[in-house]
């Protein structure tokens, strides 16, 4: 159950979150937790965080792994230090904003793994791709040029997170049937690839208190990736809790 802050909450506003979603997720310790602050709020959150099960994560990464002149980047050497354990990579407001493409998502996730970061990969088509029936296709091509060209021992070390652009903020969630079948599709092209390789797949875009009871019904979803309704403590909580 993972939250993408995206770029919200300054580091004394990340204190106040976890006062209150620290103790509302006490008892959880069948699913993993993890919220993906903006950098800024890292060393905050983990510090938070101690002596919980929640883990903390960064929302994107370079690919360079040394350090070097690169103004404004970050690397995964520097958010395990500040105590992130995962990192959101190729997330579709990087693709749509920041020109992040499929030969990017690969090089940030093979960075994150030497750098002993679980990369939660996102993939998923825009509204024209589903509408003109190109759903298959445009994950069938992400998998292909991202994923697909990780090693057996990389692949084991990711979780996926399908995430359609057209349900992401939008209130537009899409429903568990269409959300399990494109999972379906993704693990089929990761069983045809990873020798039958289990993998986690998170849904994203628009979850909220009410629907995650009947995402999280459908086998195909192993899990969330949840941005507006994990910026709100109770909601989120209620989310973790479903
Ligand atoms: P949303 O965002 O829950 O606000 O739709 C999901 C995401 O972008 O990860």
């Amino acid at each position: 159950m993972a939250g993408n802050w995206k770029m919200y909450k300054t580091p004394s506003e990340t204190r106040a979150f976890f006062e209150q979603f620290a103790p509302a997720v006490k008892g959880v310790t069948d699913r993993d937790i993890v919220i993906c602050p903006p950098f800024v709020d890292i060393t905050t959150a983990v510090e938070a965080a101690t002596s919980t099960r929640i883990e903390i994560g960064g929302q994107n990464l370079y690919w360079e792994t040394k350090d070097g002149a690169y103004t404004g980047e970050i690397n995964g050497r520097m958010l395990r230090e500040c105590g992130a354990r995962w990192v959101i990579i190729g997330h579709s407001e990087r693709r749509q904003y920041f020109h992040e493409r499929d030969e990017t998502v690969y090089k940030r996730t093979v960075a994150a793994l030497e750098s002993g970061l679980m990369p939660i990969v996102c993939v998923g088509e825009v509204l024209g791709d589903r509408e003109g029936g190109r759903t298959e296709a445009v994950l069938g091509e992400q998998f292909a040029n991202g994923i697909a060209r990780l090693s057996l021992d990389q692949f084991r070390r990711i979780v996926i997170a399908y995430e359609p652009v057209w349900a992401i903020g939008t209130g537009r969630t899409a429903t568990p049937e269409i959300a399990a079948e494109a999972h379906r599709f993704i693990r089929h092209q990761a069983r045809e690839k990873f020798q039958n390789e289990q993998v986690r797949i998170l849904y994203g875009g628009s979850v909220k208190p009410d629907n995650i009871q009947g995402l999280m019904a459908q086998q195909e979803i192993d899990g969330v990736l949840v941005g507006g309704a994990s910026l709100d403590p109770a909601s989120f909580a209620s989310i973790v809790n479903f």
